[in-house]
């Protein structure tokens, strides 16, 4: 049996996160969570986050991953490091490869980022960014409007430019040239962010360095995926699983073409 990548979410966040994992390790097994029912994180207590995460992560462990992906930054501030000292597997967070990601794409060390209300409160960013480069300097805004309008598959609807417009009005006159999406279901809505903050403001998603950093671990443990393993995904959601389903396959279309999906709901809450 293929042993999988596990990687889990509030919603249908970590779906951005495993796309880069699909398009840069192809022949992986996948065992999403996305917490549908309890979505959003952002506006919860530490506790109730951390909680939550624990939970889901118990659950996954029955399927014996062979590392855990924590692709949601609420969780990953709160969480990594007890989850860590939980399980005898890799656990990677997004937070770290956002804020590398940040830093070799700024050219003047002005750095934005935009995330829920716990992972702004947590600093965790600029405490990523500082500790890796001192000299950055950052600047933060909670977008809590947008993580409802991704769950609703609203990525283009005119409400979505209205509140992704009034959402960023501090942050667009700032000297910022890049900008951290702080929460992964953000970049679905790469579109209207992009066009608000103008061609001078590289966006950052920490998929893709994620992605990268998952690569790197399972190179090191010699773990990666063998040439005949031939991926069969599953998704979980704890929610109502159509709209979760759509967007998934929406957002993932081009990989699920040769890999296949088993969708479950989970026997969890
Ligand atoms: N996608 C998650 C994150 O990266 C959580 C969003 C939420 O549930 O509020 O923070």
């Amino acid at each position: 049996m293929q042993q999988a990548i596990a990687i889990l979410d509030s919603g249908v966040g970590g779906l951005t996160v495993v796309k880069e994992v699909m398009r840069q390790l192809p022949r992986e097994k996948i065992i999403y969570f996305g917490d549908t029912a309890r979505t959003p994180y952002g506006p919860r207590s530490s506790e109730e986050v951390l909680l939550f995460t624990q939970q889901i992560v118990e659950y996954l462990i029955q399927f014996q991953p062979k590392m855990i992906v924590i692709a949601c930054n609420t969780a990953t501030a709160v969480a990594l490091e007890q989850i860590r000292a939980m399980v005898n597997v890799p656990v990677v967070g997004v937070i770290h490869p956002g804020a590398r990601a940040a830093i070799n794409a700024t050219e003047t060390g002005f750095v934005g980022v935009i995330g829920t209300e716990g992972t702004i409160r947590s600093g965790a960013y600029a405490q990523a960014l500082k500790e890796i480069s001192p000299h950055i300097e950052v600047v933060s805004e909670a977008c809590p409007k947008f993580v409802p309008l991704v769950e609703k598959g609203m990525f283009r609807d005119e409400v979505t430019w209205k509140t992704v417009k009034e959402s960023l009005e501090h942050l667009r006159y700032k000297p910022i040239d890049c900008l951290i999406l702080g929460c992964t279901h953000y970049p679905f809505l790469m579109e209207p962010i992009a066009e608000v903050m103008g061609p001078n403001v590289k966006l950052i998603s920490s998929a893709d360095e994620t992605a990268r950093e998952i690569s790197t671990i399972l190179y090191q443990y010699g773990q990666l995926a063998k040439a005949d393993d031939l991926p069969v995904h599953q998704f979980f959601c704890s929610g109502e699983p159509k709209i979760f389903q759509q967007i998934a396959q929406e957002w993932l279309r081009e990989h699920l073409e040769t890999a296949p999906v088993v969708w479950q709901v989970p026997n969890f809450l």
